[in-house]
């Protein structure tokens, strides 16, 4: 597969899987002013947490570059804010696991994709969260609008990293499906129920 196709590759190839994990609770109650709750959302930042954490490692590797574009930690922390002010149940934590193949550059850059690329659904539902929901906080999906500024730097550094390590473009988008799957599975640990929104 041609290197210079790497993010067209990527983004057709994990589209049914993005699919699956907006059709998945709690990220289907997103943008339903009827059914999303505060308990949704608490629910839908704690598996983001355990994805964001899981993804700090084989970021790492990639070159500074990349890395400086992707603030991780200013992340992390706002997804804590936000968690501590929201309820949540804490014998419900998510796990964020995946099966890596041996391909550490295809698959920190999978984790970087998925890490970069969804800010760009986080700037839209940031939106909608102030119009519909003033009351609960937006740090995270602020701090993503603002990591969204950086996605063509992203991309122009990433493919330029991809080009001089010879990456496997057809391995990077099965390992980013992989991450959209861990994203499904982590989040299997909610049901969705009828307790009223608190
Ligand atoms: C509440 C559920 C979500 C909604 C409504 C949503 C919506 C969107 C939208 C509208 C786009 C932009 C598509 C475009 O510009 O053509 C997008 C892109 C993307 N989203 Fe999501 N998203 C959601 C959750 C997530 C999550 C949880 C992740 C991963 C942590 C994610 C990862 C991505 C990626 C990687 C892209 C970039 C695709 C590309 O252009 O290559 N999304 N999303």
């Amino acid at each position: 597969m041609n290197i210079d196709n790497l993010f067209q590759t990527l983004r057709q190839q994990t589209g049914q899987a993005h699919r699956n994990l907006e059709a998945t609770y709690p990220f289907n109650q997103h943008m339903r002013s009827t059914s999303f709750n505060a308990q949704a959302y608490a629910r839908s930042l704690h598996v983001l947490k355990a994805f964001h954490l899981a993804a700090v490692q084989p970021i790492a590797l990639l070159p500074a570059q990349i890395t400086k574009l992707i603030d991780d930690e200013h992340v992390l922390s706002a997804l804590n804010t936000d968690i501590a002010i929201l309820p949540s149940n804490s014998d419900e934590l998510p796990v964020f696991s995946i099966d890596n193949k041996n391909a550490p550059a295809e698959t920190a850059i999978a984790f970087s994709y998925v890490w970069m690329g969804s800010s760009m659904g986080g700037s839209i539902i940031s939106k909608w969260l102030q119009k519909h929901h003033p009351e609960l906080p937006v740090n995270y999906y602020l701090s993503m609008a603002g990591a969204g500024s950086q996605w063509e730097a992203y991309k122009a550094s990433t493919l330029e990293y991809a080009r001089e390590t010879n990456v496997d473009v057809a391995v990077c988008a099965a390992e980013a499906v992989k991450v959209f799957e861990g994203i499904i599975q982590a989040a299997s640990c909610y049901q969705a129920d009828n307790s009223p929104s608190n």
